[in-house]
């Protein structure tokens, strides 16, 4: 058998966009050049990965059989560049890193400063919801991620960072704002702006009021922090967020963090990747800078002191 990286990269394209044509432009090839590798493959394994039903093509069984090896293999040359630019000296390479849509809010002021330490990193940064990330980890798609709690059902490698402290929020002009040790039954008379389905913000949230055995209501559902911030403010209820996302609305009084007689159990933000990957030199560097050097860059506590 001699099939060529090339015809399985074009073959990977073609099975993702299920489409020719998409691929040729994805690639910028011809569309005839696509067909050609696509059907070179097809004779050394001598067997059809694709059959056309109507308009549409779709993978027959060799053919997910083909694509499944395809992604791997692509995996694993992404992973010798890396290794092979690690042993080179940290000159040139990629950290493909994605973050919880929380974590943003420190996120870049960490990456700036090892950016200037390794000015031949090539960082291709992801700012996405838990259930993304965790995806993202299951298909191996990067290197690390900063998330909250890591789930325990899958098999990674996680290492606490810094407290990630979960607080209501409520605008400054709240009548529940100053009052102490506020009873948690007081919540059920709220409603709350809560983060779509997937955000580990919204988990957290759910729990809080489970242990609590609140019947809160539930109002608008928005996907990022930045709305709830938004319409907290605006008086449309009260949110339930990090407080490292908050930090600039408190100085400036727009939000007040509701003292509550219970707070949200004790959270922190972590450092993963997939058990037994092979992180490459700048991964290695990355993690690294992250655990020793994040919290105080950072003016936070290291998570364990
Ligand atoms: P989220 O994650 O951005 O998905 O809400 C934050 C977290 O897990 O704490």
């Amino acid at each position: 058998m001699n099939i060529t990286i090339r015809q399985l990269k074009v073959f990977s394209s073609v099975a993702r966009n299920q489409s020719f044509t998409r691929a040729a432009e994805e690639l910028f090839l011809s569309q005839p050049a696509v067909s050609m590798q696509v059907k070179q493959l097809e004779s050394q394994l001598d067997v059809a990965l694709f059959e056309q039903l109507g308009k549409k093509i779709f993978l027959t069984d060799a053919g997910h059989e083909v694509y499944h090896y395809a992604r791997l293999i692509d995996e694993k040359l992404g992973e010798m560049e890396s290794i092979i630019n690690g042993i080179k000296g940290l000159h040139h390479g990629k950290l493909r890193i994605s973050v919880a849509t929380t974590a943003n809010y420190f996120a870049p002021p960490l990456l700036s400063t090892f950016y200037k330490r390794f000015p031949g990193l090539n960082v291709v940064l992801d700012i996405t919801n838990r259930k993304t990330i965790l995806k993202q980890l299951q298909d191996n798609e990067v290197d690390l991620v900063i998330m909250g709690q890591p789930p325990k059902e899958m098999d990674l490698e996680a290492a606490a960072i810094m407290e990630n402290e979960l607080v209501v929020i409520a605008p400054a002009d709240h009548p529940l704002a100053g009052e102490k040790q506020i009873p948690m039954s007081k919540l059920e008379s709220e409603t709350f702006l809560v983060r779509e389905q997937g955000s580990g913000t919204r988990y957290a949230m759910e729990r809080y009021f489970q242990a609590h055995e609140l019947n809160i209501t539930m109002g608008m559902e928005v996907s990022s922090d930045e709305a709830i911030k938004q319409s907290v403010q605006a008086g449309l209820g009260l949110g339930f967020l990090s407080s490292d996302a908050i930090q600039t609305e408190l100085l400036l009084n727009r939000l007040v963090v509701l003292d509550m007689e219970h707070p949200s159990r004790k959270r922190y933000w972590h450092i993963v990747h997939r058990k037994g990957k092979r992180l490459s030199a700048f991964a290695h560097a990355f993690k690294n800078f992250i655990l020793e050097e994040g919290p105080h860059i950072l003016g936070k506590e290291p998570a364990g002191l």
